[in-house]
């Protein structure tokens, strides 16, 4: 598989099989995700991997959390999105058609706000997926160290699909930070960013199929001086 074919085939995948991903494997893709390029080499990225037991200790925190309050915030200062109204409207467009797509495909109407939830919620099964792996960072890095830990992510994405393993980045851990951050025992100065459910796709679900799109180049790129 070429880098060209690894970045054009990787989707979100959102349904796995039970198939797991052994140690040695992940260890092996994490390994060589560590080539990752950061500012100054910092790699300021940790990872913790779940999987059995472990895993489903976090479904259940998860579970219980969310049954409590289903609707809360994400705690803390660091939100998932920006206040999306009050920037340039194409962001808050793309995450809408994005959105849209993705619940036409499964077939859940806009009107049936209970049945999006419930399948939203399967985030916080990790999809189905084998692995989960929780981004740990030092919240005392600044911007750019986080995009840093964003390049080591897409190296993680598109190493799983060299692998014929499908990713789902997942940002919907922001939501129980705080639980997350006890259950790791993180000591105060580290936060989970977000999480990357890892694993085998199941091809038969539809909604593996959706290949979101994105935007026409002439929106994001300039070309000068060519
Ligand atoms: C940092 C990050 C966090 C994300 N969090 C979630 C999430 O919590 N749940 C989810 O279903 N998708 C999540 N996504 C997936 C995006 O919705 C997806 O990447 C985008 O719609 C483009 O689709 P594609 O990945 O299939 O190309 C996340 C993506 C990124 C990069």
């Amino acid at each position: 598989m070429t880098v060209t074919e690894a970045v054009r085939q990787r989707i979100s995948t959102r349904a796995f099989l039970d198939d797991p991903i052994p140690q040695d494997a992940l260890a092996d893709l994490l390994q060589t995700a560590q080539r990752s390029p950061s500012g100054g080499n910092l790699q300021p990225w940790k990872v913790i991997a779940v999987t059995g037991a472990a895993k489903d200790e976090i479904i259940v925190m998860a579970q219980r959390v969310l049954a409590a309050d289903p609707m809360g915030p994400v705690p803390g200062d660091r939100p998932v999105y920006p206040d999306l109204t009050v920037i340039d409207q194409v962001y808050n467009e793309r995450r809408k058609r994005v959105g849209e797509m993705m619940y036409e495909k499964i077939g859940i109407p806009k009107e049936d706000r209970a049945g999006r939830m419930m399948w939203f919620a399967n985030n916080y099964r990790f999809f189905g997926a084998s692995v989960g792996l929780f981004m740990i960072i030092d919240r005392r890095m600044g911007h750019g160290q986080w995009a840093h830990m964003g390049m080591y992510m897409q190296t993680i994405a598109l190493l799983a699909e060299e692998r014929g393993w499908g990713t789902c980045m997942q940002e919907c851990w922001a939501r129980l930070r705080v639980e997350l951050h006890a259950h790791f025992g993180l000591d105060e100065n580290h936060m989970v960013y977000a999480g990357i459910a890892i694993g085998v796709p199941d091809p038969n679900n539809p909604v593996n199929d959706i290949y979101a799109d994105r935007a026409p180049q002439h929106e994001v790129v300039e070309f000068r001086g060519f």
